[in-house]
């Protein structure tokens, strides 16, 4: 008998201000599917990112994040989004998580000017963020990286809704059904 194809996962990913969150919540919206930020869960589960940083290091925060991805993907509902935080992808074991649960992962891409303009924006504590120079060594290092996504879409405009129908034509394209209506 032919096999159903199964709804995607679709996965966010990018740098520190791309807007994964931002967008994940209005793209769940959109597509009517559950949205989940793994850094929020591990929030809730361990307590705030920066105190984890504080207090483990950031090789202990890896732990915790690849350790909470192995243990949602399995239980994650298809269709779904789930938006990671800015480091997760540049572990390779959690690059082969995604790639074991077939998630569609997508790159929000922005230059390093409007990233950096966004932290700066948020109240957001990032314990990664402490100098200029360093935070766009850690971006130019991670690019190639993230650009090893299935997909790519330019996030730098400050208005989402061009992008959201972007990734809405790309999850009907992958089988999620919506109702036709107009776009924000
Ligand atoms: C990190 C990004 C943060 C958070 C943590 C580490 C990173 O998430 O996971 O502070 O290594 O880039 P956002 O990308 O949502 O800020």
């Amino acid at each position: 008998m032919p096999q159903k194809p199964i709804a995607p996962l679709l996965v966010l990913i990018g740098f520190m201000g791309a807007g994964k969150s931002t967008v994940g919540r209005f793209l769940a919206h959109e597509l009517g599917c559950p949205l989940m930020d793994l850094d929020i869960d591990i929030t809730h589960t361990h307590g705030g990112i920066p105190d984890l940083f504080e207090k483990r290091g950031e090789s202990g925060f890896r732990a915790i994040e690849h350790h909470h991805l192995g243990s949602i993907l399995p239980r994650l509902p298809r269709p779904s989004v789930l938006a990671l935080g800015g480091g997760a992808f540049m572990q390779a074991a959690n690059r082969e998580l995604l790639a074991k649960h077939a998630a569609t992962v997508i790159f929000l891409d922005a230059p390093f000017e409007v990233v950096r303009a966004r932290i700066a924006d948020t109240g957001h504590q990032r314990p990664l963020v402490r100098d200029l120079e360093r935070l766009r060594k850690l971006f130019e290092q991670r690019r190639p990286t993230y650009l090893m996504a299935e997909h790519t879409f330019d996030a730098s405009e400050s208005d989402p809704a061009g992008l959201l129908t972007s990734l809405v034509q790309l999850a009907e394209r992958l089988g999620v059904v919506t109702t036709a209506r107009d776009r924000l």
